[in-house]
């Protein structure tokens, strides 16, 4: 088969969503998530419950990707698959399924790097999205990492800076939860800061290094505030829940901000691109669209249906090796921790 006309699954399965997507010419067939509601009432992703419900997703979620992309498993040309990082038993799922799936296609298997994957998405030849020219900077935020990244080709890539503790996401996710709104909350706090006043109450931006990040103090910071205030007043959370959230996003973007010019001041890159789940906060989307006229950068904000955790970000990268015959050995094992 012609590499043009070569047709790829890709199989998301690191953390709470099971995701199967096929690619043909860097153009996404089908892009079929299913999110895991399950965890909304634990107020986190409870690892066993994730993989039990990968193994209850994977089938129907491949089933429905390939009858979307109208085209039949016959028809793939290779497998790729998210190998790490993430929760060991999610990937598990993943791994196992289309390590199986490939052999018994006789097809390539290609692992790939969840991270490398959030970044490459912009990669996806879409309406509304352009490809960044190399060298750019990439600001990977999600529910698991924090990092600042020089791309210098496809996968050539070197972090500058990342968090020390939690992630950015987290950091929406816990100071949500203490404000009582459901998991995942940083949805939930971009609606309410929508409506709210971002200079009304003040957080102080954690101290670290120049490209590093902390955000365990701030929300330490949010908790003894809401503690402090409510007991003065039990209705504080909500007669003021717009203006909280407003006031906590804008510190969480302005943090991120200061971190992206660091990096460009050390770099003299100009060219930024965002990804992960919190790349779809329209706070941080707002402040780099501001920063194209104020200082000239180019900035590229992925669709949003490849910010969050999805496959069509895993086939993309899968297209790319596919190419570069980079193929996976069959003895091929998942990992929770992996390096860029
Ligand atoms: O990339 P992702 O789907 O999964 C991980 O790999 O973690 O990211 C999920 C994270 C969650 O913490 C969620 O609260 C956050 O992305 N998130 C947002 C928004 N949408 C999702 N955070 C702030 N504002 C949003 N609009
Ligand atoms: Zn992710």
């Amino acid at each position: 088969m012609s590499q043009q006309n070569c047709y790829i699954l890709g199989i998301e399965s690191s953390c709470d969503d099971t995701a199967a997507a096929v690619i043909n010419n860097g153009i996404i067939l089908s892009n079929v998530v299913a999110t895991q509601t399950i965890h909304k009432e634990y107020g986190g992703v409870v690892p066993e419950l994730a993989s039990r419900a990968h193994q209850q997703n994977i089938v129907p979620v491949v089933h429905q990707a390939l009858r979307k992309a109208n085209i039949d498993k016959k028809d793939l040309s290779a497998i790729a698959f998210t190998s790490g990082p993430g929760l060991m038993g999610s990937l598990l799922v993943g791994t196992s399924f289309s390590k199986s799936f490939a052999f018994g296609l006789g097809i390539p298997l290609i692992d790939v790097n969840h991270m490398q994957a959030h970044i490459l998405a912009h990669f996806i030849k879409a309406e509304g999205q352009t490809a960044p020219s190399f060298p750019f900077l990439a600001l990977t935020i999600s529910g698991g990492h924090t990092q600042i990244v020089k791309v210098t080709n496809y996968f050539e890539m070197e972090i500058l800076g990342e968090t020390i503790d939690d992630a950015v996401g987290e950091a929406f996710d816990k100071s949500g939860k203490i404000l009582g709104l459901p998991y995942p909350a940083g949805p939930h706090i971009d609606a309410h800061a929508k409506a709210g006043d971002p200079h009304r109450f003040s957080f102080t931006k954690p101290k670290v290094g120049p490209l590093e990040f902390s955000f365990s103090g701030l929300k330490t910071a949010v908790l003894y505030f809401i503690e402090r205030e409510v007991a003065a007043n039990p209705q504080f959370i909500s007669e003021n829940i717009n203006d909280i959230c407003a006031s906590l996003q804008y510190t969480i973007v302005d943090y991120l901000m200061d971190k992206i010019k660091n990096a460009v001041k050390k770099t003299g890159i100009k060219t930024v691109a965002i990804g992960g789940g919190v790349s779809a906060n329209s706070g941080i989307r707002n402040a780099l669209k501001e920063a194209e006229s104020t200082y000239g950068w180019t900035t590229h904000i992925p669709r949003f249906e490849y910010c969050t955790d999805n496959a069509a970000m895993i086939a993309i990268v899968g297209e790319l090796k596919y190419k570069q015959h980079a193929f996976a050995k069959n003895t091929v094992v998942a990992k929770a921790r992996m390096k860029l």
